[in-house]
C-alpha cells in the first residue's frame, strides 16, 4: 500500500508522473533517456526531443554517464563483470557450457557454449546470434565467433549425425507451422561446409536441454577457460578501441543522452 491508499486512486497520468518523479529522485536529478530502440519495443516509433525532456524537468542536464539506477561498473570491466552486472539471466549460457565441459569437447566449445547467447542476455533478443558474435570477435578466435554467429541459424535444422532435432521447445514458442525467414536458411545452407561447422552445431546439441531451473552451476567454474580464450583489454571492455567498443560501451550506459 502506498501513501494514496487512503484517498483517492491516482490515475494513470498521475501514477505516470509519480514513478517519473521517484526515477528522477534516483537518478540524482539528470535526465535518463530511452533510445528508439527502447520505445519500438514497446510498439511506439517515437522518441523525446532534447527541448521537450528539458521543458519536463526544468533546470536539469541529461545523463551523460552512468545510469545510478543500474549495477555500478568497475572503470575497466572485463566480460565477468558484464556477466556479473549486465547480463539479465546466466544460468542458460552456464549450464550450456557446463553440458559442453561433462561432454569432453575443447575449450573452445565450451567457451563457445558459455557465450552463445549474450546477444539475448544483455543486448537485443532479435538476431542474437548476430549481436553476440559481433560483441566477441575481437577478443576470441574466429572459431567461436563464427560459432555463435550461425548458431542463430543451425538450430532450426537437425542433424542426424549428432542427433540433433528441431527443438519442440520451437514448436512450442513459435507454433508447429513456424519456417525460418529465407536468411536463415542461406546461413544454414553456407554453414553446413564451413570447417568450423561442428563447433555451431556442439552449441546447438548442448543449448536445447539447458533449461533446467534446477541445474546449479557456477560462473568461477569458467573463470580459467575465459582467461585463457577471451583476450581481456587492459583498458576494460568498452575503452580498447576495437569494432565492438561502442557495442559493450552501450551495454555499460544504455541511457546515456548520446
Ligand atoms: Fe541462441
Ligand atoms: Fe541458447
Amino acid at each position: 500500500m502506498g501513501p494514496h491508499a487512503a484517498s483517492k486512486p491516482m490515475t494513470l497520468s498521475e501514477q505516470a508522473d509519480e514513478l517519473e518523479e521517484r526515477m528522477m529522485h534516483e537518478l540524482n536529478e539528470k535526465i535518463a533517456t530511452k533510445s528508439v530502440l527502447f520505445n519500438l519495443a514497446d510498439g511506439k516509433v517515437e522518441m523525446d526531443s532534447g527541448p521537450a525532456l528539458q521543458a519536463k524537468n526544468p533546470g536539469k542536464y541529461f545523463l551523460m554517464g552512468a545510469d545510478p539506477r543500474l549495477p555500478k561498473m568497475p572503470d575497466k570491466p572485463q566480460l565477468i563483470d558484464f556477466f556479473k552486472q549486465r547480463f539479465a539471466s546466466m544460468n542458460h549460457l552456464l549450464q550450456s557450457a557446463n553440458l559442453a565441459l561433462k561432454a569432453g569437447h575443447s575449450e573452445k566449445v565450451v567457451l563457445a557454449c558459455l557465450l552463445h547467447d549474450v546477444g539475448v542476455a544483455g543486448f537485443v533478443r532479435c538476431d542474437h546470434g548476430y549481436w553476440g558474435a559481433q560483441l566477441i570477435e575481437p577478443y576470441v578466435d574466429e572459431e567461436i565467433s563464427w560459432a555463435v554467429r550461425v548458431h542463430q541459424a543451425l538450430r532450426f535444422f537437425p542433424d542426424e549425425s549428432v542427433g540433433y532435432g528441431y527443438p519442440d521447445m520451437y514448436v512450442k514458442y513459435f507454433g508447429p507451422d513456424y519456417k525460418p525467414e529465407p536468411y536463415i536458411v542461406e546461413e544454414y545452407k553456407r554453414a553446413r561446409n564451413h570447417k568450423h561447422y561442428m563447433t555451431a552445431r556442439l552449441i546447438c546439441v548442448n543449448d536445447v536441454y539447458a533449461f533446467d531451473p534446477n541445474a546449479v552451476v557456477n560462473l568461477d567454474d569458467f573463470v580459467d577457460i575465459i582467461g585463457r580464450h577471451f583476450k581481456q583489454p587492459k583498458e576494460g571492455l568498452g575503452f580498447d578501441n576495437t569494432p565492438s567498443s561502442h557495442m559493450w560501451r552501450t551495454l555499460m550506459w544504455p541511457t546515456r543522452f548520446l
